[in-house]
C-alpha cells in the first residue's frame, strides 16, 4: 500500500507521545510543497480542538532586503547565506527548552508580497506538543545549517517529480506578481540551484514522502 496523508498523520502524531515537544521538520526543493504539506498537516491535527500544534517557517529567517544590499547578495535571496540560519538553530532550541514554560515564543513569519521577514508573526502557544518547520536548507550539514538537524525529531522530505514541481513554483512567482519570463528564469536558474543544493540532503531524511501522501488541493495553473 502507498503511503497515505493519514499515514503521515499518524507519525506525526506519535512524534508528540513521547512527554516533550517535538519538532517535525519538512525539507524539500523550493515549489515542493512544504509549506501546503505543513499547513495540511497543523490543521488536520488540531482539528476543531484548542491548538496543540505550531508551524514555524524557516522562511521567517530570511534577511531583509537591506542586510542583502549591505552583504551584496541581493541578486541570490533564497541561497543559503541569505538566511539566518544561527538565529533558526537559536530558535529551533529555545522552542525545545521553553517546553513546559507559561510564555508564548514568536517566531518570525515571511511576507510573501513584500518578500520581506515579519517578526512576531507566528506564535507558538505553551499548549504546543509539535512544531512542524518547513523549509530548504533543514538538512544542510554546512555553516550554521548543520545546527539544525540535530535539534528535528525526524525530518521528512518532500519529493516531487522535477517537471510539476518546476511548473507550480513559475506558476507561484506568477501568482505574486513575476511576470511569465522573469518566473522562469528565476525558477531555472537561482530557485534551481537552490533545489539542487537540498538535493542533495535528501539521503539524510527520515521519510521520503511520496506523492501519493501529499494533500489533495487544487494547486495554481
Ligand atoms: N499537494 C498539492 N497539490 C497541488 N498543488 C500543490 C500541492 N502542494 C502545493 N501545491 C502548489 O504548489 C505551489 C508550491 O507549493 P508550496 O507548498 O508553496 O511549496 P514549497 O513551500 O515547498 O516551496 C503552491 O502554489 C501550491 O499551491
Ligand atoms: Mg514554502
Amino acid at each position: 500500500m502507498p503511503l497515505t496523508f493519514d499515514d503521515l498523520l499518524d507519525r506525526a502524531g506519535r512524534l508528540a507521545r513521547g512527554g516533550r515537544r517535538a519538532v517535525l521538520g519538512i525539507a524539500g526543493a523550493p515549489g515542493s510543497g512544504k509549506t501546503t504539506l505543513a499547513e495540511h498537516l497543523v490543521r488536520a491535527l488540531n482539528g476543531d480542538g484548542a491548538p496543540w500544534v505550531a508551524r514555524v517557517p524557516m522562511d521567517g529567517f530570511h534577511l531583509a532586503d537591506a542586510e542583502l544590499d549591505r552583504l551584496g547578495r541581493r541578486g541570490r535571496k533564497g541561497a543559503p547565506d541569505t538566511f539566518d540560519a544561527a538565529g533558526y538553530a537559536a530558535l529551533l532550541r529555545r522552542l525545545r527548552e521553553a517546553d513546559g514554560d507559561a510564555e508564548t515564543v514568536y517566531a518570525p513569519g515571511f511576507e510573501r508580497v513584500l518578500e520581506q521577514p515579519l517578526a512576531g508573526a507566528v506564535p507558538v502557544p505553551p499548549a504546543a506538543r509539535l512544531v512542524v518547520t518547513e523549509g530548504n536548507y533543514l538538512l544542510l550539514t554546512e555553516g550554521a545549517w548543520a545546527r539544525v538537524g540535530p535539534l528535528l525529531d525526524e525530518v521528512w522530505f518532500c519529493a516531487l517529480d522535477e517537471r510539476e514541481r518546476v511548473r507550480r513554483l513559475v506558476a507561484r512567482h506568477e501568482e505574486y506578481g513575476k511576470s511569465h519570463q522573469d518566473a522562469v528564469d528565476w525558477a531555472l536558474g537561482s530557485d534551481q540551484r537552490n533545489a539542487d543544493l537540498v538535493a542533495a540532503g535528501r539521503d539524510r531524511a527520515d521519510l521520503v514522502v511520496p506523492e501519493s501522501a501529499l494533500p489533495r488541493v487544487a494547486g495554481p495553473g
